[in-house]
């Protein structure tokens, strides 16, 4: 069922439509995934922005008693580092398991510095939830901050030359808030 979701979002054919109620009902397959490994704990749900967005209802849904952060990263589209644009972090109980939302991980260089800032501020158990990831990324990412899990429907083949994951399915941001 995820994967079936998940091809419709790699069709790059689909209406803005499509494609938004297709990525809510996926996020709401893996939240349910999600849900029975944190339920009855303490957890804090963060989304980077844009992207993160589209996964929160989601999640929200599921852990209703959750403080919710956002973080705002873009990526240079040239040189694809990460940017810090915004960042609204609530105070993070210790022992919270910390959940950080982003349909996307291709470079890694965003899912990076959001757990940089959230290990600034106490996280110690984090797991990052995405849709898709790049196997660079996730390296990237376990070399940085190895007692963090990894989680994602589908792990792709890799980068290509502009740091798009392939085959992946374009800008989600962009295809998601419909501005390409
Ligand atoms: C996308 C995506 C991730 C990031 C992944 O966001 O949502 O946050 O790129 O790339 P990385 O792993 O190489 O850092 P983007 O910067 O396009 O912003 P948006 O969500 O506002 O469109
Ligand atoms: N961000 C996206 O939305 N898609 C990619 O393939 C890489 C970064």
């Amino acid at each position: 069922m995820k994967e079936a979701l998940l091809n419709r979002l790699r069709d790059r054919d689909i209406p803005l439509k499509e494609f938004r109620q297709t990525a809510i009902s996926l996020s709401a397959l893996v939240a349910s995934e999600i849900y029975p490994r944190f339920q009855g704990q303490k957890v804090v749900l963060n989304a980077i922005l844009r992207a993160g967005l589209s996964m929160l209802s989601a999640f929200q849904e599921k852990f209703m008693h959750a403080p919710i952060g956002l973080i705002g990263i873009r990526r240079d589209e040239k040189t694809v580092a990460p940017h810090l644009y915004y960042e609204k972090i609530p105070p993070l109980p210790s022992g919270a398991q910390i959940l950080l939302l982003d349909p996307m991980l291709a470079t890694g260089g965003s899912t990076n510095l959001a757990l940089n800032l959230l290990k600034a501020r106490g996280a110690v158990h984090c797991t990052v939830i995405s849709l898709i990831s790049a196997p660079e990324g996730q390296a990237f990412v376990k070399k940085n901050h190895p007692g963090v899990s990894l989680y994602t429907v589908a792990l792709d083949r890799g980068l290509d030359d502009r740091k798009f994951i392939v085959p992946g399915l374009g800008d989600f941001g962009d295809r998601y808030f419909g501005t390409h």
